[in-house]
């Protein structure tokens, strides 16, 4: 079965970047394309940045105009500042967070392995192997640093993105949106645009590097979204990512048992994720 995230990608090859869809008796907006999401979700940010009214939520939030995912209006921005400023409170960019994140990556270090790669060849080059890595590593891996935007890119967990609501009434694309609409900017379509990638569906790290060999940020690289409402916790996810990844290459070496195949598709739950697969780990 092709999971939705894929089939509504393909749609827009049909109908054009911004379509809508009947689900059950709602109409919701699909937005495709690095250039038309980023016109939605960037240029018109005050105009999509609230969610739609969620049955689900109004039940587990009894009546409140529910959490930050899908709160609106004057309490989204309220619940937004308090989470921020926890977060930083928490020590998000300085150092203790990193601490802890190390501390768990030691523990996962013991469990997992892959084979000696170009990204272990880097780590070994730069850091070695006993020294933990630290966000400070991070510019002089880029080769790594490409991997895990690449990874990102054609793994992403939020693939339709969350949905938005129109709070005035606007137009896109030259379409007439009414406040209220719900709108999707799918950022499937972003993450593999032809127009904004080399091969779109190949693994490629080099779209993340130069012809030195440095790390290049790319534009259409939207895996966390973008504009006022962009997820809260990139932060926290890319610093997670960094330093799980090298903090686990750098002890282990991974293998697939004979007769695994892997595979990137996913299970749709709350985020798309990988099916379970048998590795093999070993220290280095
Ligand atoms: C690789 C990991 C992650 C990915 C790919 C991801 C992706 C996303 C996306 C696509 C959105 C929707 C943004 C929009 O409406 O435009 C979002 C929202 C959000 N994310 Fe994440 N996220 C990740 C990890 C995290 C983590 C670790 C946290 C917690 C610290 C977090 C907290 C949030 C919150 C609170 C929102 C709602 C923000 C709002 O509505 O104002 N995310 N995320």
């Amino acid at each position: 079965m092709t999971h939705p995230h894929i089939y509504f990608t393909k749609l827009a090859d049909i109908y054009g970047n911004v379509f809508s869809v009947r689900l059950g008796g709602e109409k919701m907006v699909f937005v495709s394309g690095y250039r038309m999401v980023k016109e939605a979700i960037v240029t018109q940010a005050e105009n999509f940045v609230d969610r739609p009214y969620n049955a689900i939520n109004d039940r587990l939030y009894s009546g409140d105009s529910g959490g930050l995912f899908s709160s609106s209006g004057e309490t989204w921005k309220r619940q937004r500042r308090f989470a921020l400023s926890t977060l930083r409170s928490f020590g998000l960019g300085k150092g203790t967070m990193e601490q802890s994140i190390c501390e768990e990556s030691r523990h996962l270090q013991e469990e997992i392995e892959k084979e000696k790669d170009k990204v272990q060849a880097e780590i070994d080059r730069v850091i070695g192997q006993i020294q933990l890595p630290r966000m400070a590593d991070r510019p002089n891996l880029p080769y790594t640093d490409a991997v895990i935007h690449e990874i990102q890119r054609m793994g992403n967990i939020v693939p339709l993105n969350l949905v938005r609501m129109a709070a005035k009434d606007t137009t896109l694309g030259g379409y007439v949106i009414p406040k209220g609409t719900s709108l999707l900017p799918n950022l499937t379509s972003v993450l593999f645009d032809k127009t904004e990638w080399e091969t779109p569906d190949t693994f490629n790290p080099r779209h993340f590097l130069d012809a030195e060999g440095k790390f290049v940020k790319r534009d259409a690289f939207l895996p966390f979204s973008a504009g006022k409402r962009v997820c809260l916790g990139e932060g926290l996810a890319k610093m997670e990512l960094f330093l799980f990844l090298v903090g686990l290459l750098q002890k282990l070496s991974f293998s697939v048992p004979d007769g695994v195949e892997l595979s990137t598709e996913g299970v749709t739950g709350l985020t798309l994720v990988p099916h379970s697969f048998n590795v093999y780990t070993k220290a280095r």
